[in-house]
């Protein structure tokens, strides 16, 4: 069904709200005050999802897409507008989910680079139809040879499997559908490799950042910080601390807690644990760590998947920390775990940090400090 639009504003997801004819219609890369007709693809509880397909009326935010692939590819949300705007869309969605937190202040870090940063991207594959790339809305899939927005490195490997369709070699024994992640391990080393692998879990090798240059900015600023707030003896468990990106700079005692337990080169602040913190007995399992001999934290770091910590709660109640700094890439999981810890601890300052330009996603830092 087509429809006709005025963008009335942009929601958390980058998306624009049309409410023109008393319904609400979502459509993907538009901007306020824009007109024009778009395609409906899906609909829910009178709640529209629709495709762009004609713009009336520009707005005089809109520039023209890096990436030829944008108008159809998913991967990216604000390429059709300044990268200025898109860092104030993003804030503006932080805010609306930290309304209950009573406005804090969000100061915003973006990244210099909008493209060529990512070092990694998955793309399904179907080698029936002979097809190798993003999936669109109604599970087709648009192939992106010329995708703007991964690590030059990368991008010679893309090219390359697509090449001749290559890349039907990768899959010859695999399953007719399925994926492949391209990757670059250790950007920070000169000669990188880059690896493939096929329908093996996301990050199979261990979940590191995918922007490497904003990871930096990300863990300097949390490590200036935990300076001027974590005192030099107090301990920290890094929680969902993966490869203990996080707390690698930190000065202090560091018990860095994940499921899967991938210790990098030893550093002798960090100590390396493996404890399914999903699971109901996570607490227990955290205190048997004293039992031990390890110390109890003073100070939590807490970096979950997208789902978060629903029960954050639990964890604050038996350490009670002096603080704690929790760090989402969904911002909606940040403010669901953290505004139940208010009564007892103080916002003391919200960070927006762009590590996904061009896309919808941002990473939410919060320095929580217990109230007096
Ligand atoms: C957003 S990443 C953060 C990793 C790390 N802090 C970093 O900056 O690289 C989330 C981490 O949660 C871990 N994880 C996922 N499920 C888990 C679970 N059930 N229990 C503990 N850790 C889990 C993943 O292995 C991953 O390292």
């Amino acid at each position: 069904m087509k429809i006709n639009f005025r963008i009335e504003n942009i929601d958390p997801l980058g998306q624009g709200v049309d409410k023109s004819d008393g319904s609400i219609t979502f459509i993907k890369k538009t901007l306020p005050g824009e007109t024009g007709d778009a395609l409906v693809f899906s609909e829910k509880k009178g709640v529209r999802f629709a495709k762009l397909s004609d713009i009336a009326t520009p707005s005089p935010e809109r520039i023209a897409a890096e990436c030829e692939h944008y108008s159809s590819c998913n991967g990216c949300d604000y390429q059709h507008t300044t990268y200025e705007k898109e860092l104030e869309y993003k804030k503006a969605a932080l805010a609306r989910h930290l309304f209950k937190f009573g406005t804090p202040v969000i100061n915003t870090h973006g990244a210099k680079r909008r493209f060529s940063y990512r070092n990694r991207i998955q793309l399904h594959y179907d080698k029936k139809k002979r097809l190798l790339g993003m999936m669109d809305e109604k599970n087709n899939i648009l192939p992106v040879p010329k995708c703007k927005i991964i690590d030059p490195s990368v991008a010679f490997e893309l090219r390359r499997i697509y090449e001749n369709n290559t890349w039907l070699n990768l899959v010859k024994n695999q399953p007719p559908q399925g994926h492949i992640e391209i990757y670059a391990k250790d950007q920070d080393k000169p000669g990188h490799n880059v690896q493939i692998s096929v329908n093996k879990p996301y990050a199979d090798g261990g979940f590191t950042q995918v922007n490497f240059e904003m990871n930096e900015v990300l863990r300097n600023w949390i490590q200036k910080k935990a300076v001027e707030v974590i005192p030099p003896k107090a301990v920290v468990y890094d929680l969902f601390g993966g490869n203990g990106n996080i707390s690698r700079k930190f000065m202090n005692t560091t018990l860095v807690v994940d499921k899967y337990r991938k210790i990098p080169d030893a550093l002798n602040h960090q100590k390396f644990f493996s404890i399914d913190l999903y699971e109901k007995n996570a607490v227990k399992a955290l205190i048997n760590l004293g039992k031990e001999g390890h110390p109890r934290p003073n100070w939590l770091v807490i970096d979950p998947p997208r789902s978060g910590l629903k029960n954050l709660e639990e964890f604050l109640t038996e350490f009670k920390p002096d603080g704690f700094i929790y760090i989402a890439c969904e911002p909606t999981s940040f403010a669901r775990d953290t505004v139940g810890a208010l009564n007892n601890y103080e916002l003391e300052t919200a960070e927006l940090f762009d590590l996904f330009p061009s896309t919808k996603g941002f990473e939410t830092v919060g320095i929580f400090t217990r109230r007096k």
